[in-house]
């Protein structure tokens, strides 16, 4: 058994704390390669943010979870080489079994999602609550989920999305114990979150009822990428395909990060950032060959994108 924190890593209450009553949020940024962890860290130290490095059950898949765990323990001496200990967050990205959650535990993880909202109410709360009581005796933070997202996480595609009722997170969160709620109001995951000529718009409005019932509980908001269109015309441009992909404006996350949500999932604007850079070099250099020549840019690219998250819309810049 590894503990998180023997390898320099925090859970989340005192960060989501900060968060809530400072009216920021933390970025969640997901991670599956070297690339991208050395860009989050680079992004981080220079905004002195703190950051949750997320792991999926897919990244552990492509990654190998003993190399992610490692990674992790990396990017806390990285932050501290680059000249500022930010503090760190390993989270597992949406848990479907108690077993992943219980194996994450085992491996380092500091914080863990439970994600029930596929399932029954009822069984979704029995679920959540098994994986709160193994975690918290080791302090590692859970997050669960009610309401569901539209959109694709590993093999899990939903094609509707349904709100979050406001009526029940007070039941869930009592009976739970969880630390962290993960809503749905309208985000959805990947890039093609509304369809063209539909009403871009996140309902706020149940995020302000939901915040009435739970005053000050940490509310965590998924499928969070905004779809930069210029990143989608830049892929396009060098031969992508991409047609019609739009995401969440970022005035109304920035809106959503000054309330009680307190960490914004962002993943699809990476892949962006990254596939655009590549191609470009790919276009423009059909000669290169060496993959640190546009794994370079790549990760360049990745680390302005969050720079720009952290101080233009989620607000963390300097809270570590
Ligand atoms: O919620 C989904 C995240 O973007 C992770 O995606 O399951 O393809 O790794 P993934
Ligand atoms: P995006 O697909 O909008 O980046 O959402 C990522 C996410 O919610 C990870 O859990
Ligand atoms: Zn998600």
């Amino acid at each position: 058994m590894v503990s998180y924190k023997d390898i320099g890593l925090v859970n989340t209450r005192e960060l989501f704390k900060k968060a809530v009553n400072g009216r920021y949020a933390i970025p969640a940024y997901n991670f599956n390669n070297m690339e991208q962890m050395q860009a989050i860290i680079q992004a981080c130290v220079e905004t002195k943010s703190p950051v949750i490095l997320q792991v999926s059950s897919g990244a552990r898949k492509y990654a190998n979870q003993t190399i992610l765990r490692y990674m992790a323990e990396g990017a806390v001496q990285y932050a501290k080489e680059l000249g500022y200990p930010i503090p760190i967050v390993l989270h597992l990205d949406h848990g479907d079994t108690f077993e992943l959650c219980k194996s994450c535990v085992e491996t380092g993880f500091s914080s863990i999602m439970i994600d029930g909202s596929h399932h029954s109410y009822e069984e979704n709360i029995k679920l959540t609550k098994q994986v709160v009581d193994y975690c918290h005796q080791y302090d590692i933070t859970v997050e669960g989920e009610l309401g569901i997202l539209a959109g694709v996480e590993d093999d899990v595609k939903a094609e509707q999305h349904s709100y979050t009722r406001p009526e029940e997170v007070e039941d869930f969160v009592k009976r739970t114990g969880v630390d962290s709620l993960a809503i749905a109001i309208g985000t959805s995951h990947g890039a093609y979150k509304f369809k063209p000529g539909q009403k871009v718009e996140i309902r706020l409005d149940i995020l302000a009822e939901i915040e009435k019932r739970i005053p000050g509980f940490p509310i965590v908001l998924h499928g969070s990428s905004s779809v930069p269109q210029s990143l989608v015309q830049e892929i396009n441009m060098y031969g992508g395909k991409m047609q019609d992909a739009v995401g969440i404006p970022e005035e109304q996350l920035r809106k959503a990060a000054e309330s009680a949500v307190c960490k914004i999932n962002i993943d699809s604007d990476g892949r962006l950032a990254m596939t655009a850079a590549i191609r470009k070099v790919f276009a423009e250099k059909p000669d290169e060959f060496d993959p640190r020549k546009y794994l370079g840019p790549a990760r360049d690219s990745l680390k302005e994108l969050y720079k720009h998250k952290i101080i233009h819309v989620l607000g963390s810049d300097n809270k570590a």
